[in-house]
């Protein structure tokens, strides 16, 4: 079984040919680069930043995954694998679970820089293998892989994709310094690299692994809710638990729509806002005076 999985899935593995790329192709590499690396510090949050600086990406170009796993390997044991573009769901999560990261090699066009609905090579590359030098995030993304396996065989699938977008793709994170980004699909776009933050529109609500598997998600513009955790060590400890028991007991609860906010919501300020010292309303108030 476990042999016909590994052929399974090296069969949707291709060749970088990272000589192949074109010069039009690393030039849109550094434009993509340099215009996150400017927006991200004080954005992203330390452990990406960190992720980033070790591997050596850089604005040079496009980098060449033999060179990026010497150094990922040597770390968190993690490699990545080139692939055409979206694999099947088992086949995805079987190379999470060996601890694989299956990246896309083509990079988007010139005209479609600040939005792309399918990840490419910046995303892959700039967006999720940064995180997965640190230790705690390498072994979540592990653990995520196993339970895919297992959400597919209870027929839980929908539930887990809610998370894995809602943290891997959009998480935020309570860091010491303020509110700051982790998840890949807000790394990798300028737009809303800011706008998660700063914008007053969506909701940041703190992390609760059920509030977040019952949350629809959009796929087509920014997200107009994102979740809050405190570290990786917070969003390890919450999905270490069985999830067959989870799974079963929100299965009879109602799905959420992103912009609905429940009882239990603990919601964040944006960042602007926090950032202003808090102006105390003094209401002075008195009962009114017997005329
Ligand atoms: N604990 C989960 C389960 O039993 C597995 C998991 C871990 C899923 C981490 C997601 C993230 O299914
Ligand atoms: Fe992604």
């Amino acid at each position: 079984m476990l042999e016909a999985r590994q052929k399974f899935c090296s069969d949707f593995t291709i060749a970088q040919n990272w000589e192949d790329y074109s010069e039009e192709e690393h030039a849109i590499w550094r434009l993509l680069f340099e215009r996150q690396q400017r927006l991200l510090v004080g954005r992203a949050c330390a452990e990406f930043l960190d992720g980033l600086g070790e591997l050596g990406v850089a604005a040079d170009g496009i980098p060449d995954f033999r060179r990026l796993n010497e150094v990922l390997d040597g770390a968190t044991g993690w490699r990545i694998v080139a692939v055409p573009g979206l694999v099947p769901d088992d086949v995805f999560f079987a190379f999470l679970a060996r601890r694989q990261f299956p990246s896309t090699c083509f990079i988007r066009h010139r005209d479609q820089l600040d939005y792309l609905q399918e990840p490419d090579i910046f995303h892959d590359i700039c967006g999720h293998v940064p995180l997965l030098m640190n230790p705690i995030f390498a072994d979540y993304m592990q653990a995520y892989g196993e339970g895919g396996l297992k959400a597919l065989r209870l027929g839980h699938l929908q539930r887990l994709a809610r998370l894995y977008w809602y943290t891997v793709e959009f998480g935020l994170i309570d860091s010491p310094e303020g509110l700051r980004i982790y998840g890949s699909g807000i790394l990798s776009s300028a737009g809303e690299s800011v706008y998660c933050l700063e914008d007053p529109q969506p909701r940041r609500i703190r992390f609760d692994l059920r509030r977040v598997m019952r949350t629809h998600y959009r796929i087509d513009d920014f997200q107009q809710v994102y979740f809050v955790i405190a570290d990786f060590q917070q969003l390890f400890d919450a999905t270490r638990p069985d999830f067959a028991p989870i799974y079963r007991g929100i299965a009879a609860l109602p799905d959420l729509e992103p912009e609905v906010l429940i009882d239990e919501d603990v919601e964040y300020r944006p960042a602007s806002s926090l950032s202003r010292p808090r102006r105390l309303e003094r209401t002075n108030f008195r009962p009114p005076r017997p005329a």
